[in-house]
């Protein structure tokens, strides 16, 4: 879409608002040892075998190249509890996000927050080009899920499973 269907593309961010999803912060460390994520809902499960994943990030964030760099991410499927979390890691400057959140490093060597719903480590299979976003297609080389409720995005407001 361009600049001459701006209202389509209202339309189209509206129409997708009302497909719930969940929340994650996706993250990776940099070669000296810095946490860097950002807050994403375009997540979903690929392929069972081999176990693979997708997110999509936006070609103008900053984790854009850091991602694709580093080769290595994880996935923390946040709590209903976490919302704050969720905003802190979509905010801008992206310095101090991990700063009030208690993380650990994953076996695969990426950054896991705690208290999350689920969470998934993944080595970058490829990069695929996307419009304004790529594709980060990834293998899972570990999983685990705590029995948290996860955090759910509908219609632009953070919410519960009501489960
Ligand atoms: C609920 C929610 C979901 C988001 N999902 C995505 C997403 O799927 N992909 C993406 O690139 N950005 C997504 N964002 C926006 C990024 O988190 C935001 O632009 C962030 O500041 C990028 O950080 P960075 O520039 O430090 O990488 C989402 C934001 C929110 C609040």
């Amino acid at each position: 879409m361009g600049a001459m269907d701006q209202k389509n593309s209202e339309l189209f961010r509206h129409v997708m608002s009302r497909f719930p999803t969940g929340v994650t912060v996706v993250a990776t460390l940099l070669p000296d040892g810095t946490p860097r994520g950002l807050t994403v809902n375009a997540f979903t499960s690929v392929s069972l075998d081999p176990p693979l994943v997708l997110v999509c990030i936006d070609k103008s964030a900053v984790s854009h190249g850091q991602l694709r760099e580093v080769g290595r991410f994880a996935v923390t499927v946040l709590s209903v509890d976490q919302a704050a979390i969720a905003r802190q890691f979509a905010s801008r400057p992206h310095d101090g996000r991990f700063d009030s959140v208690t993380w650990r490093t994953s076996e695969g060597g990426s950054p896991i927050l705690d208290e999350g719903a689920a969470w998934v480590d993944c080595v970058l299979d490829r990069v695929i080009e996307a419009g304004d976003h790529s594709i980060f297609l990834a293998r899972v080389i570990g999983a685990e899920s705590s029995g948290q409720e996860p955090l759910l995005f509908h219609a632009g407001a953070f919410g519960g499973t009501g489960a």
